[in-house]
């Protein structure tokens, strides 16, 4: 192991969460990259069941030092919550560090994302509302308030101030709703400050260091590639990059450190929000998968979109990251199947199309093209030896491989941290 970074390769949820608590084990840094609390991310360890929005997923360890870093937006309050709900189940949390350049989500960005999404009616993009979009377009239009502002209640006062005069203006002229008040924020958000303090810090060198040293780190993604804004299924994305790429920037460590780069895709396909997704499936099939794996969000608990595996999506996923390694989880949702189908090819009107579209109003209208594979009856959630699996869940699993172009490396048999198998000796552990 050295420096891995590990990313959806669908529309998230695909299950990073756990495969971080099992690689953690060996690392001696993890760090979030990207997202805010719009993540969840489910671990079940000895310690409990978590599901945890914006802390690494490597928390659970005691040599890991822990990482929220540049590329994160933060939401004081959720993270203090997360941090106390740790606490109670007797984890330390002296290792986590934020970095003092994440933009912070204040009270107008969860505001004015559930307002742009009552105001998009039923074109609204199902945004977790947890104020995603706003932030990360105040970044950019150089208007954010970072972590590092709140270690100063004058440098604070000063870039609130001059961000709330102009959300004002849109909450009352273009929403016709009150303004938000200054005191209110201000009060609120030193308070916070004040917990936050020590944690607040300069990250990249932590990773850098560790990184130089040949320590092993994990740079931990949140969301999916389907998702990211240049590549996904604009306009409806997330607005941050779930992708690879994203790590270097969202953490300030060069490419030239990264060794591997493991996709997490599910074994079929789900999907929170809405945007196209050619192989959904709104029959009994959708429903028994949500039903046995129990698909609704971590963050909002709606019901998640199911579907078969899209290799077109999926091999897309794996070049726009440079995938080295897929770590499959969910096998064992198939149990029970006679027949499992992969989506291998898109058709649009007369033609087939192999390679993902960049239009979404192409890929509202492509139709999948199928090809079924036999399934398997016995139960896989207590194999742990690749061997051992059934043929059809190694020919699934071989199949996939061929159209991803890409070597599973890991694959996942149920929601614990044990339930894991290695498919070949490998270096990931
Ligand atoms: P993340 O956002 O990528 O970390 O994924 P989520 O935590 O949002 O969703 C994954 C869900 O699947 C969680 O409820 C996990 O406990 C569960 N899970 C993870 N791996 C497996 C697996 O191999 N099999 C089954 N049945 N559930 C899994
Ligand atoms: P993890 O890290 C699944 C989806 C939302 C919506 C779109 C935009 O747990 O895999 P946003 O609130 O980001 O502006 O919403 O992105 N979305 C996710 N879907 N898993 C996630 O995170 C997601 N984070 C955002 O449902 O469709
Ligand atoms: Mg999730």
């Amino acid at each position: 192991m050295a420096v891995i970074v590990i990313v959806g390769g669908q529309w998230g949820d695909e299950g990073k969460g756990k495969i971080i608590d099992l690689l953690a084990e060996k690392a001696k840094v993890v760090a979030r990259f990207s997202g805010g609390d719009n993540a969840g991310h489910t671990v079940i360890n000895p310690y409990g069941e978590f599901k945890l929005h914006l802390v690494p997923s490597g928390i659970f360890y005691s040599q890991v030092t822990c990482i929220i870093s540049n590329g994160v937006a933060i939401n004081p309050a959720v993270l203090l919550k997360e941090i106390d709900d740790l606490h109670n189940h007797g984890i330390d949390t002296s290792r986590l560090f934020i970095s003092d350049r994440a933009h912070l989500i204040m009270p107008y960005h969860t505001l004015l994302d559930e307002l742009e999404e009552e105001r998009r009616n039923k074109g609204a993009l199902g945004t977790t509302r947890r104020g995603i979009g706003p932030v990360f377009a105040d970044k950019v239009a150089r208007l954010g308030i970072r972590a590092g502002d709140l270690l100063d209640e004058d440098t604070f006062r000063s870039r609130l101030s001059a961000a709330l005069e102009f959300k004002n203006i849109i909450l009352i002229k273009v929403y016709q709703v009150s303004p938000l008040s200054l005191e209110e924020i201000y009060d609120q958000y030193c308070h916070y400050g004040e917990q936050l303090a020590p944690f607040i810090r300069e990250t990249s060198s932590i990773i850098r260091e560790a990184a130089i040293k040949g320590e092993p780190v994990l740079l931990e993604g949140a969301q999916g590639a389907l998702l990211d804004p240049d590549f996904g299924t604009y306009p409806y994305v997330t607005s941050s990059s779930p992708l690879a790429g994203a790590s270097c920037i969202g953490t300030g460590l060069g490419p030239r450190e990264i060794n591997r780069v493991v996709g997490i895709f599910k074994t079929y396909n789900t999907r929170v929000g809405a945007g196209p997704m050619p192989t959904e499936l709104k029959d009994e099939i959708g429903d028994l998968i949500r039903k046995k794996a129990r698909e609704y969000g971590a963050t909002t608990g709606r019901p998640r979109r199911c579907g078969w595996f899209d290799t077109v999506a999926g091999r897309f996923s794996v070049q726009i990251n440079g995938l080295s390694d897929i770590a499959l989880t969910h096998l064992d949702v198939y149990d029970g199947f006679t027949s499992i189908k992969i989506c291998t090819a898109y058709k649009f009107n007369d033609e087939v199309l192999t390679s993902f579209p960049s239009d979404i109003a192409i890929l509202e209208k492509c139709q999948p093209i199928y090809e079924e594979l036999d399934g398997w009856q016995e139960s896989i959630s207590g194999i742990r030896n690749f061997k051992k699996l059934p043929a059809g869940a190694r020919n699934y699993m071989s199949r996939l491989e061929d159209l991803l172009s890409c070597p599973i490396s890991l694959v996942s048999v149920g929601p614990d941290r044990r339930q894991i198998i290695l498919v070949k000796p490998n270096t990931l552990l």
